[in-house]
């Protein structure tokens, strides 16, 4: 049996540095992930006049660098559309910011048009040239804004700006994932007035914000992979430090794949002696099978017994590491965001690349069962999500390395 612990999570730490913007005040940030996508986020915070302080032991300390500039760099969005969600707290600290449109990337178009639709309703004028999105606001208002869809990123957006808007903002249809619940634990020490009610999420502005303690929630997305490691390898994992009922989804369908859980608190043991039974999987907001959990689901359901159907209604394609999988031997078909897998044996191990985070985890989950030697390209992308992933999975005895 192995043992792991669940790294803080990603999707928390993200909106937590973009929130310290919010703030001339220092913020200490504890349990923050070692991974590429927050050294980006600290960059991005930083071109934009903070100051950010590794103390070590996942802890960070932000604190003023100068003054606030309203200005993102291209390359930083470019690289991570995450960081794009910066707008929020620049317009309503600056009334005014200049952000680059974020690209798209494998998973999908990733419009921000819920983001600029909700600022709008707040008062702010958005305009964009040359890809370039150039928001101004008096002051912010307290507005009630409908969500279209319950986008994680534009709920979090949209909740930063309001904490400093003038009068009551009320989001309907807000993402409710655990990430988003904890960047408003994280703004209401800070002095934000936020409730939650089952449809909505209400935010009074204030003034000026304080600055914070916050430690993040653990990452439900890299626990619920190396549950599914244990799954495809027949071994046993024990992940510690997680919030299981982060993960009810993930738990329902491992349980009628034929995994053997041990569900504690904070901490999930998956073993797997029997090949594993093939199960249905439609990707959902939160509670509901995580989109970011697709990939690395398909993996371990290429060996099962039996055909499994996904459906990945999140993003309009995020299928690209399927005809990956397919180079190690995998029977999936994909029609339209549907992907038919009838389960395999075995998979060879061979050439592929990684296009995103989600998927360099399927390919190193598919890596570990198939026979023979699989070397993944690009798989820089994976340690944009995941913590020292080579180290903790040779802990757990794969035979992995890094060239
Ligand atoms: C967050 O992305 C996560 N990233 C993603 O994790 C995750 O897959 C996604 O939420 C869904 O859970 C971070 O939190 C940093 P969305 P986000 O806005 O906010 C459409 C990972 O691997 N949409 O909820 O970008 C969008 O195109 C990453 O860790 C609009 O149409 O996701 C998508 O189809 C990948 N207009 C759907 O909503 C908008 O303005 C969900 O997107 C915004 C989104």
């Amino acid at each position: 049996m192995g043992r792991v612990r669940a790294q803080g999570a990603k999707n928390a730490a993200l909106p937590a540095f973009a929130a310290s913007l919010l703030t001339d005040k220092p913020v200490l940030l504890h349990r923050i992930p070692a991974i590429s996508d927050v050294t980006t986020i600290i960059a991005m915070i930083t071109a934009l006049g903070k100051r950010v302080d590794a103390l070590g032991g996942g802890t960070f300390r932000i604190e003023n660098g100068g003054r606030l500039k309203r200005e993102a760099p291209y390359e930083l969005v470019r690289c991570m559309r995450a960081s794009f969600f910066v707008i929020g707290p620049l317009l309503a600290r600056l009334g005014e910011a200049i952000i680059p449109l974020p690209g798209g990337c494998t998973i999908g178009s990733r419009p921000v048009d819920l983001h600029l639709k909700g600022l709008r309703v707040m008062g702010a004028e958005i305009e964009q040239r040359q890809g370039i999105i150039h928001a101004t606001a008096e002051r912010l208002q307290g507005r009630s804004i409908y969500l279209d869809y319950p986008s994680v990123g534009a709920t979090e957006d949209l909740i930063m700006a309001a904490t400093l808007a003038a009068g009551e903002t009320r989001i309907s249809n807000p993402a409710g994932e655990p990430e988003v619940l904890d960047l408003i634990a994280m703004l209401q020490k800070m002095g934000a007035q936020i409730e939650l009610s089952d449809s909505e999420i209400r935010v009074a502005g204030v003034k000026e914000l304080t600055g914070a303690e916050h430690e993040i929630i653990p990452d439900r997305i890299e626990a619920g992979t190396y549950l599914l490691a244990a799954g495809i390898t027949g071994g046993a994992v024990e992940v510690e430090g997680t919030i299981t009922n982060h993960l009810t989804a993930l738990i329902a369908k491992l349980q009628e794949a034929g995994i053997e859980l041990q569900i504690k608190d904070e901490s999930i043991t998956a073993s797997n002696e029997e090949r594993s039974q093939a199960v249905d999987i439609e990707t959902m907001p939160y509670p509901g099978f995580s989109t970011d959990l697709q990939a690395p689901m398909a993996a371990f359901l290429a060996l099962a017994r039996g055909k499994s159907m996904i459906k990945e209604t999140v993003f309009e394609s995020r299928f690209a590491y399927i005809a990956e999988l397919i180079r190690l031997g995998a029977d999936i078909q994909t029609i339209g965001r549907t992907a038919n897998i009838t389960g395999v044996e075995h998979l060879n191990g061979t050439q592929v690349r990684a296009a995103d985070i989600r998927a360099g985890a399927a390919l190193i989950l598919a890596g570990l069962a198939a026979e023979g030697e699989t070397q993944i390209e690009d798989a820089g992308h994976i340690d944009r999500g995941y913590t020292d992933i080579v180290n903790k999975l040779t802990a757990l005895g794969a035979q992995i390395e890094r060239r």
